[in-house]
């Protein structure tokens, strides 16, 4: 019903978040992997915002540069003053003059808003009301505006500055986020004063505003735990359990077994294939994917990597960005991948960096092999063939090329291409003195025991 209808999202992002204690803006902040501003971003455009426009403080370029990032298309509209939502969203008076029919307000420090819940507020518009409130009941209401309901309208939101003691008693709360009908907003909006205890252009004004001039005032609810505000680390902390459980949810739902829900760590964009399996304390920043019958063992850390089909990976694995790993590929305990391309069946079972590199379909990794990629000023590649077999404790000197099926003695230090098929060894040669560590214990008279006599 509402996919024929145009519809501008602005997304309010302005303040530094001073009660945050950080040096970087609030909505810059990551829960589960991703930042405040690019969760909401990507609920808004769910949600059908066709437009988008995003209003942040003066000297927000780390700010503006995660909107072109995360919405190319987005318009970015400075608020040089804060003076209030009403003021923020007006900041963006250009785009609310276009004319959309739906006009989404929405606050960049609420990351875990469903686009379903924007979605039926853009629903109620269409059915006719002017004005949509988002509300909620909340467990401790303090901070919150509240919802003034009279005979089953919303009659005025009060910001709790303003309330008197029986309105602060009041537990059904403003969420912040509002939907306007599009042809009324502006006016709406220039008509909002700052006559409060802040004295600031409060949005939350627009309920009497709408009202007093015949339009319908709706209110669609959420849970509390969907429009968490984030204004201090604490909040922070509690919006990113929430939305791990909701995450866990939705990937025990999608058949991934999850063996300890509670300590799995996912990105929102964490995407798993069938059968998958995750043993218990296993972190994954954004960026993951997980093919099917895959198995990821305890204290395994994955950032920006893709794991092929049957792949085991872990106990205590990390993958780091550009780490690919076809299918049944083997990476083992204490073994780091880095921008790498581990090809089918290859293994790398034990205590090993693999960074810049290509393994070659069924190649065998031995334990402490370490590709030397960098060499202080840039980065190099190592190309491992196909079935080739790299001894323990072997350093590949990047660039380097050890060819198929080729083999690399154990403790080599391998500087120079190794040719398909060939055994390259690169180490001192083993010399062996019959009877020596007996003549130095004569020579400085230790006992000698009976077996070694
Ligand atoms: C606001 C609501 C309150 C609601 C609460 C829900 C108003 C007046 N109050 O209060 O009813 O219960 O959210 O969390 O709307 N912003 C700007 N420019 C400004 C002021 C704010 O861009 O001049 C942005 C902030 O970055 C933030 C959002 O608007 O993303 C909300 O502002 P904030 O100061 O956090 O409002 P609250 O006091 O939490
Ligand atoms: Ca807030």
């Amino acid at each position: 019903m509402t996919a024929d209808r145009s519809c501008l999202a602005i997304v309010l992002a302005a303040g530094e978040g001073t009660r945050m204690h950080s040096g970087r803006q609030k909505v810059l902040h990551a829960v589960a992997g991703r930042s405040m501003l690019a969760h909401t971003l990507s609920a808004v455009r769910l949600a059908g915002g066709d437009a988008i426009a995003v209003v942040v403080g003066p000297s927000a370029d780390d700010v503006v540069l995660e909107t072109k990032r995360v919405a190319p298309g987005a318009e970015v509209f400075v608020q040089d003053k804060r003076l209030g939502t009403a003021h923020a969203v007006l900041a963006a008076r250009q785009a609310l003059a276009r004319g959309p029919d739906d006009i989404l307000v929405v606050f960049a420090d609420t990351p875990v808003l469903r686009p379903d819940t924007l979605r039926r507020m853009r629903e109620a518009l269409s059915q006719g009301a002017a004005l949509v409130v988002l509300g909620f009941r909340a467990k401790d209401p303090s901070g919150y505006g509240r919802l003034i309901v009279r005979e089953g309208e919303l009659v005025a939101i009060r910001e709790e500055l303003d309330a008197n003691a029986s309105e602060r008693q009041i537990d059904l709360c403003n969420a912040g986020m509002m939907a306007f009908a599009g042809a009324r907003a502006l006016p709406v909006l220039d008509a909002i004063g700052c006559e409060n205890k802040k004295s600031e252009f409060y949005l939350t004004d627009a309920v009497g505003i709408v009202r007093a001039q015949g339009g319908k005032v709706v209110i669609v609810n959420a849970e509390e735990d969907e429009v968490r505000g984030v204004n201090t680390k604490r909040q922070l902390a509690e919006t990113e359990a929430a939305l791990q459980q909701r995450l866990r949810a939705a990937a025990l739902e999608a058949g991934v077994t999850l063996v300890a829900p509670e300590t799995t760590f996912l990105a929102a964009d964490t995407k798993f294939g069938r059968d998958v399996l995750i043993e218990p304390f296993v972190v994954f920043g954004p960026g993951v994917t997980v093919g099917d019958n895959a198995v990821i063992r305890s204290f395994s850390h994955i950032d920006h990597a893709t794991i092929g089909r049957g792949a085991s990976v872990g106990p205590y694995a990390r993958l780091r960005p550009g780490a690919r790993l076809e299918e049944n590929v083997h990476i083992g305990n204490f073994v780091e991948v880095k921008e790498a391309v581990i090809e089918a069946g290859a293994k790398a079972n034990h205590l090993s960096y693999i960074g810049d590199a290509r393994v070659g379909a069924g190649a065998n990794v031995g334990a402490g092999t370490i590709t030397c990629n960098y060499d202080g000023f840039a980065k190099h590649l190592t190309d491992i063939g196909s079935e080739a077999f790299i001894g323990s404790n072997s350093a590949l000197v990047a660039p380097v090329k050890i060819g198929d099926r080729a083999y690399v003695g154990s403790g080599s230090v391998i500087t120079g291409d190794v040719p398909a098929d060939a055994l390259a060894l690169g180490r001192g040669r083993q010399t062996v003195k019959e009877g020596w560590a007996k003549r130095l214990r004569a020579l400085r008279g230790f006992k000698v025991s009976k077996k070694g006599a």
